[in-house]
Formats: structure tokens, C-alpha cells, sequence
């Protein structure tokens, strides 16, 4: 007879639910937003599993005070850390320093420049690994798989190998990782510290052979201890959760909004928070170069991009969000008609906006830097009412499974990306369907609930 399954606690920085307070006073729960809610979270929702998660706000500091939180079909546990700790460890640690290694954002010539404030926010960064070490050792059940996501976390496993050895903690990134020429700019017992943290979980996953690689490739450079067992397994979206946000009617409305600012033209689309790694500007520069070299677009093909504020304490995303919006005006101003305006722009979050936008794509660019996975392409795939051409940049993790079916679009080459924008606008009709029908496959074949029986699988595996 098959034993009953391990119960499961889920760590992550963010959490499924923000609250906030309503007019009455009461707490009121809602579904977070992102990459890693919206495809972990359907996984979780309706099941007893115990979800530890930082209260960021004002009212989650308020449920954090209630214990276990049961709304929305999760087990919400926050935890309530010191705002200053915090602070340091998610600005300037984890979207200030290890961010920027493992999507390999610096200006090397000027940055990273680490001064003798940086020990204070490594220590915070510990703290904050060690708070959540403890809430993991009072809330999880005799036996659990403790499953930690992401580089916020990367050094959970240490405390619990000790206090808990009964356990299983495996460690999942959801960035790409860091090769050894990125990694070495952080300072020396930061970057060791890293490694032999991850290295004290069960097992350590990413989404593809290649954070695999880089991972292992920067142990061996740089690690003390060996690595932990690691593996590969993408996240995916899950197709009923995605379709039914589509079929909603704030959905249809969207559709209709978006219909009246393009009418029939053609629509190229994107879908990104406003992240220094998302590669936005050279997507306009190269939308400006494609309306260059190819006057037929002209007046006949809108680019929308929602572009979603994030991470506003980190002073490099500021001035991004700047250029981000001088870059659009400047292109608006060269290209606009009186009836036409190129790039339209929207920046407030609205998540049944961007299945709309997903819905009606003619073409879907997605060209980051290096990005973990990325969600968007697929997600695509599953909404589509057009048989949408994926630009997809090769440094994306989607790209090991969906690049065949894709139009490559080389994130540095802003030349480059104008071209497989034509070539994506400009398919033969037959190819397109073929495409399409072969991206709506591959994301319908392979779910969040694969990528869980990956995360048990490594867990079982002693
Ligand atoms: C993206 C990344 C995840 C990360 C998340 C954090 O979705 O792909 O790796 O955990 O951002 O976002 P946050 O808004 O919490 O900083």
C-alpha cells in the first residue's frame, strides 16, 4: 500500500495573499501578483499545505499577528521581520546584488561597488534567512518537504539541517544562476556563503539544463562544500487557471478597450514588469528601427506594452522606468499620425488587461537579457485568439522548450530583434497556424502540477 504523501510547507518571500484593511476594518485578503503566485499558487490552493511568506504591508503585518490565515483556499503563515533588516535584505541584497548576478546586469565599469555598508545588509539577508528557518521548524509537521523558492532564500536550508533533521528542504531558483564571471563581483564570503547555503539543501532546481549548469559551473569556482543534488524543471502555466481569467468578463472588456485604441491594426504586444532585465528599451529602439526600414508598418501596426512598475526602492529601476518613457515619447513623437499612435504604454497593473493584450497579439515580444523562464510566452500560447508569432529571446529559459516554434529574437542586437519582428509580422499564414498550433501544444502539455512532482521527486531522493 502507498504511504500517505509527505505534508508540504511552501517558503517564499512573497506571499499569495497581500491584505490590506477595509473600510470596516476588518482584513481583507487578495491574490498577489507575479510569476511565482501565478504559477505555483493554483498548485497550492484547496490543499492543507502551510505557506511562509514575509508581511510586507501594513495589513499583512496585522494577519501575520492572527498565526495560519486561511483565505482564498491557501494557509497563509507571515512572518513579521524588522522593517530596516528587511529592507536591506530584499532591496540591497536580494534585487540589488544577487539579482543583478544572476541575470548578469552590471555595468562592470562602474558597478557593483560594495562599501562598508555592505556587511550590514549581508547580515540582514542572513537574519531574514534565519527568521524563516525558525517559522519553518514551528509550523512544519514531523516530516514535511519544506519547499523554498527562490534567491531570497538561499541559505533556509542551513538551519534546518540542524534543528529539523527530520525534514526535506529542497531549494528551487527561479532566476537563472549566476556563472562564475558574475558571480565573483560579489564579495568573496558573500558569494561562498551563497553556495554552501543552497549546498545544505536535499536537492536545488531551476528551470533549465543551463541555471543547471551555471550553477554547478560556479560552485566548482568558487564553493566550499558540494553542491546539492540539482535538477531541472520549468515551471508551467496552468491552463484552466489562465483560460478562465480569459473568458471573464473584465477580460472581454479589456478586449473591447484594446479593440478601440487599435482598431484593425495589427498588434504587437508585451507583457513585463517594469524590470531592468526585461530588455524593454531595446524592444521600442528596435520597433523605431523596424518602422524605419519598413515604411508598410507604418500607421498599420501598434506595438502595447504593459510594463508594470516594480521593485520602486532600487534606485536602477527608476531611472529605467525614465528611460523607459523618454525612449517611448521620442519614438511616439517621430512616428505618430493623427490617428495613429505607435506605442502605446500603460503601466498600471491589471492582470485580466494583460491576458486581453495576450489575447489579441498579433505578435508577442519577449527578449530579455537572460530571464529564468518567463511565464508570458506560454501563457500566450494558451489565450491566443490569432495565432500570435512568439519573438522569444533565446537568453529566456522558454526558450529550451518553445524556441523551435519561435521567431529567435537576440536580445542585444536591436537590428536583429526589428528583423524577427518583421519576420514574425510577415509569416506565410500556413506557417504561423502550424507554429501557433505547436506553442499552444507545448503549453498545454506540460503543467504547474509536472513541476511540483519534480520538486517530491528530488525531495524522495536520498
Ligand atoms: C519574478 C522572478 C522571481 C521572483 C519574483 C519576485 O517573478 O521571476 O524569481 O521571485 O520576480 O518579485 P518581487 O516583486 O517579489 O520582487
Amino acid at each position: 500500500m502507498a504511504s500517505d504523501p509527505a505534508p508540504l510547507v511552501l517558503v517564499s518571500n512573497r506571499g499569495p495573499l497581500s491584505f490590506r484593511h477595509g473600510d470596516d476594518g476588518a482584513l481583507v485578503a487578495r491574490r498577489g501578483a507575479g510569476g511565482l503566485i501565478s504559477g505555483i499558487g493554483p498548485l497550492v490552493a484547496g490543499t492543507d499545505t502551510t505557506w511562509l511568506a514575509a508581511a510586507i504591508s501594513e495589513g499583512d503585518r496585522a494577519a501575520a499577528e492572527q498565526g495560519t490565515v486561511a483565505a482564498e483556499g491557501f494557509q497563509v503563515r507571515l512572518l513579521t521581520l524588522d522593517p530596516e533588516a528587511y529592507r536591506l535584505a530584499y532591496d540591497v541584497v536580494s534585487n540589488g546584488a544577487l539579482w543583478f548576478a544572476h541575470h548578469g546586469l552590471w555595468d562592470l565599469v562602474h558597478e557593483p561597488a560594495f562599501d562598508r555598508t555592505w556587511p550590514e545588509a549581508w547580515d540582514a539577508y542572513r537574519y531574514v534567512n534565519e527568521a524563516f528557518a525558525a517559522a519553518v521548524c514551528d509550523a512544519a509537521p514531523e516530516g514535511a518537504v519544506v519547499l523554498v523558492q527562490d534567491y531570497h532564500l538561499a541559505l533556509v536550508g542551513r538551519e534546518l539541517t540542524r534543528a529539523r533533521p527530520d525534514l526535506t528542504a529542497v531549494h528551487f531558483t527561479h532566476t537563472p544562476f549566476a556563472p562564475p564571471v558574475w558571480l565573483t563581483p560579489l564579495p568573496e564570503g558573500a558569494a561562498r556563503e551563497l553556495l554552501d547555503g543552497m549546498a545544505a539543501h536535499h536537492a536545488c532546481g531551476f528551470h533549465t539544463r543551463a541555471w543547471v549548469d551555471d550553477h554547478a559551473a560556479s560552485h566548482a569556482a568558487l564553493g566550499t562544500r558540494p553542491p546539492a543534488p540539482s535538477f531541472a524543471s520549468p515551471l508551467a502555466s496552468d491552463p484552466d487557471d489562465i483560460r478562465a481569467t480569459a473568458a471573464s468578463e473584465a477580460c472581454d472588456a479589456a478586449v473591447a478597450r484594446l479593440e478601440g485604441l487599435v482598431g484593425d491594426r495589427r498588434v504587437i504586444g508585451r507583457v513585463d514588469r517594469l524590470e531592468l532585465s526585461k530588455n524593454i528599451v531595446r524592444g521600442f529602439l528596435a520597433f523605431d528601427d523596424l518602422l524605419e526600414q519598413h515604411p508598410e508598418h507604418r500607421g498599420r501596426v501598434t506595438f502595447v506594452a504593459g510594463c508594470y512598475p516594480s521593485r520602486t526602492g532600487v534606485p536602477a529601476y527608476a531611472r529605467y522606468r525614465e528611460r523607459v518613457e523618454e525612449t517611448v515619447g521620442r519614438i511616439n513623437e517621430r512616428w505618430a499620425r493623427d490617428d495613429w499612435t505607435p506605442i502605446v504604454l500603460e503601466m498600471e497593473d491589471d492582470y485580466p488587461r494583460s491576458v486581453a493584450l495576450m489575447r489579441r497579439a498579433d505578435v508577442m515580444l519577449v527578449n530579455p537579457v537572460r530571464d529564468g523562464l518567463n511565464l508570458v510566452a506560454s501563457e500566450t500560447a494558451l489565450v491566443n485568439e490569432r495565432d500570435a508569432a512568439l519573438c522569444l529571446s533565446p537568453q529566456a529559459g522558454a526558450f529550451e522548450r518553445l524556441g523551435d516554434a519561435a521567431v529567435p529574437a537576440p536580445p542585444f542586437d536591436v537590428a536583429g530583434t526589428a528583423d524577427a519582428l518583421h519576420r514574425a509580422l510577415t509569416l506565410d499564414p500556413v506557417e504561423r497556424r502550424g507554429r501557433a498550433a505547436t506553442l499552444r501544444r507545448l503549453a498545454e502539455e506540460r503543467t504547474p502540477r509536472h513541476w511540483l512532482d519534480d520538486q517530491l521527486r528530488a525531495a524522495t531522493q536520498r
